[in-house]
């Protein structure tokens, strides 16, 4: 079990956005799988993405890993909403456990991401902002450049601001070397993400979603070693991706300090749809 803010995570096993996180089956059948501890939605934008024919994935042969040239879904940020709004009202009109549901989100600019933060607010849902999707040829991912993702985090921190029950996310890229980790903690200092009056103990409202085993480890030294003084950035769990198909590889990203794991290629095996 863990707790990120007002959002348990039992079993602490989410899967990722992905393109078998995109239509109301699919998520139901997350959401109905004693595997997953919560679910997150695939990428959706306020209109929309154009979607086109070299979208796909490729699976190897002998290993479960991809390769996808997806970009964001091509459903809007509503489509997701309404599903998700659907299928929680079903669980509860049927007294089964109600599950969190992580809505997954993009944008470039803090004026296109400010409406779909409110439509996620007035839903009361929770946010995950993808700033790592690599696939998009007109837009490097936002996560490596400081100063794109900033103007993003300080419009999530204002929506914070104004509604301490939003608890929010980010899906960063894979870094690789030191100086772009140390970027993205003194971005996510500087805008305040989490504030920095959260009690260690209390509060943990805020996650970041870190790809690979590495990022995941490097990630929880920096804001949960003993140098760590600052009692905001100690509060952001971490969610550990990437590559995990096993058990050992969970176990793995748990070891690294991953809060919560998630998993995307695994769903795409078609046997994994037997949960
Ligand atoms: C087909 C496919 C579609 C994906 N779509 C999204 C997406 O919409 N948003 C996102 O944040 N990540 C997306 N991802 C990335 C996954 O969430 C995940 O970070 C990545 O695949 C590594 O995890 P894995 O090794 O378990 O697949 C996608 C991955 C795949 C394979």
């Amino acid at each position: 079990m863990a707790q990120i803010g007002s959002i348990v995570i039992s079993p602490p096993l989410i899967n990722t956005a992905c393109a078998w996180a995109s239509d109301l089956d699919q998520l139901q059948a997350l959401y109905e799988s004693p595997f997953t501890g919560a679910v997150t939605t695939r990428t959706s934008t306020l209109t929309g993405y154009n979607e086109t024919a070299v979208c796909g994935v490729v699976f190897t042969n002998s290993t479960t890993s991809s390769l996808n040239s997806y970009g964001f879904s091509p459903l809007p940020l509503s489509s997701y909403l309404g599903w998700v709004k659907d299928i929680l009202s079903a669980a509860v009109q049927s007294s089964s456990v109600v599950k969190p549901f992580i809505i997954s989100i993009t944008a470039s600019t803090a004026d296109e991401l400010r409406p779909m933060i409110a439509l996620i607010q007035a839903a009361a849902f929770n946010a995950l902002l993808n700033t790592s999707c690599p696939n998009i040829s007109s837009a490097s991912p936002s996560g490596y450049i400081p100063s794109s993702i900033h103007p993003l985090l300080t419009a999530l921190a204002e929506a914070h601001t104004q509604d301490k029950t939003l608890t929010i996310g980010l899906k960063l890229p894979p870094y690789t070397f030191r100086g772009q980790f140390d970027a993205m903690v003194n971005v996510l200092k500087e805008c305040r993400v989490c504030r920095p009056d959260c009690s260690w103990r209390t509060c943990r409202r805020c996650f970041s979603t870190a790809l690979s085993l590495g990022n995941v480890h490097t990630f929880h030294k920096l804001l949960h070693g003993d140098s760590q003084t600052d009692a905001g950035l100690r509060g952001i769990c971490i969610i550990g991706v990437g590559g995990v198909t096993t058990p050992a590889a969970l176990a793995h990203m748990r070891r690294a300090g991953a809060s919560v794991v998630g998993a995307a290629t695994l769903l795409g095996e078609t046997r994994c749809w037997s949960f």
